[in-house]
C-alpha cells in the first residue's frame, strides 16, 4: 500500500517538474519514425547553463525531436526522478548533464534494461560500467583547468615572490569542478611559487561567487590572482572585490572558464584578465547522436567539444558576435 502511495506521489511530482516542447510528434511506439527525448538539465545555476538549456531546445525543433525538458534545480535526486519519469514515459532516448559525478549506476542501470539509450551531455558520471551510456558529449574539463594554469605560469614567469592564488570551486562533486581543479592544480604544481591559499564552492553562481569572495578577502590581504571555475562566480567575485576597495583585473588578476556574454563584457572591460571558453552549443551535435543511437547505429564513446581560450584584445574583437 505504501510503495502504491509513494509511486503515486513520485508520478505527480515529476508529473510536475517535467514539461514538453519541441516539434515532431509521439515517441516508442509512435511508429511515424519522430523520436522523442527526455533531456535532465542540471539547473539554471549560470549563463553557460541558460544558453545550453536554449541551444538543446531550438535543435530539438529544428530536428523535430519532441523534447521532454526538466529542471532539476541543481539537485541529484530531482534529476534522478526525472530520469525514472523518461523510462516509465518510454521515450525513444534519454539526454541528461550530471548534477555531480557520482551516485547514476541504479537508474542508469533501470534505463539499460527498459532498453531506453542514454546520451551523457556536457558532463560525466564516474560508472565503472560504461555499458550504461551510449556517449558523452562535451567538454574537456581538464584541459580547461590546464589552460587557465598554462596561463597563469606564462603571465608570472618573471615573478620571483610566491604568487597567492584563492580559487571559486563549481559545485562540489560535479565533473567540472573536480576537472577543473585538477587540470589547474597539474600545471601550477610544477613551481611552487604558485600557492593556493583557499579554495571552496561557489556552486557556479554568481550570488555565491560573491558571498565566498568576501570571505576570501576578508580572511586573506594579499590575494594575486582568483581562479573561478566559470564566468558567473568570477562576476560576482568582482562585485566584492570593488566593494573592497581594490580594481578587478589589475590589483587581483582573474582567470574564468565560460566565456559567455558577460563574462566576455567583463574580459573586454579590463575586469578579467583571461578567459577559457567551454562552448554550451551541444544542442545540434546531441540530436544528431540521439538520431544515430535511437536507429541502432555505432556512436564514439566519446565527443569531445572544441573550444579556444581569449585574451582581453580577443575579447574585443568578437565580443559582438558571440552567439551566447
Ligand atoms: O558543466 C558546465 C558548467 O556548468 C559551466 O562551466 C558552468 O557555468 C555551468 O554551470
Amino acid at each position: 500500500m505504501f510503495r502504491r502511495i509513494s509511486a503515486l506521489v513520485l508520478a505527480g511530482l515529476t508529473a510536475m517538474s517535467v514539461a514538453s516542447c519541441g516539434g515532431g510528434s509521439g515517441g516508442s511506439g509512435s511508429g511515424d519514425g519522430s523520436i522523442t527525448m527526455g533531456f535532465a538539465q542540471v539547473g539554471a545555476e549560470s549563463g553557460w547553463r541558460t544558453a545550453n538549456t536554449k541551444s538543446v531546445q531550438d535543435s530539438a525543433k529544428n530536428a523535430g525531436v519532441t523534447l521532454k525538458f526538466s529542471d532539476a534545480q541543481q539537485k541529484q535526486e530531482n534529476q534522478i526522478k526525472a530520469i525514472r519519469s523518461y523510462i516509465q514515459q518510454k521515450v525513444d532516448v534519454i539526454a541528461f548533464s550530471p548534477v555531480v559525478e557520482s551516485g547514476w549506476d541504479t537508474v542508469l542501470k533501470e534505463a539499460k534494461d527498459a532498453k531506453i539509450p542514454v546520451i551523457l551531455t556536457d558532463r560525466a558520471v564516474d560508472s565503472k560500467d560504461t555499458s550504461l551510456y551510449k556517449t558523452f558529449l562535451g567538454s574537456d574539463f581538464v584541459e580547461e583547468g590546464k589552460k587557465a594554469g598554462q596561463w597563469l605560469v606564462q603571465e608570472y614567469k618573471d615573478a620571483k615572490d610566491p604568487v597567492n592564488i584563492v580559487e571559486l570551486q563549481g559545485t562540489t562533486g560535479s565533473a567540472p569542478a573536480n576537472d577543473r581543479k585538477a587540470g589547474f592544480a597539474q600545471v601550477i604544481g610544477a613551481d611552487p611559487k604558485f600557492k593556493v591559499i583557499a579554495s571552496q564552492t561557489g556552486d557556479f553562481t554568481r550570488a555565491k561567487g560573491k558571498e565566498v569572495m568576501e570571505a576570501f578577502l576578508k580572511s586573506n590581504p594579499d590575494i594575486d590572482v582568483l581562479y573561478a571555475h566559470n564566468d558567473d562566480m568570477g562576476l560576482g567575485a568582482i562585485e566584492a572585490i570593488e566593494g573592497a576597495g581594490k580594481v578587478p583585473g589589475k590589483d587581483i588578476k582573474i582567470i574564468t572558464v565560460d566565456a559567455v556574454k558577460d563574462g566576455m563584457q567583463a574580459l573586454a572591460d579590463g575586469k578579467i584578465n583571461y578567459i577559457v571558453e567551454c562552448s554550451p552549443l551541444l544542442g545540434p551535435q546531441l540530436m544528431d547522436l540521439a538520431k544515430k543511437v535511437v536507429k541502432g547505429e555505432q556512436v564514439p564513446a566519446r565527443v569531445v567539444t572544441e573550444e579556444t581560450t581569449f585574451t582581453q584584445e580577443q575579447a574585443k574583437q568578437v565580443l559582438s558576435s558571440r552567439q551566447y
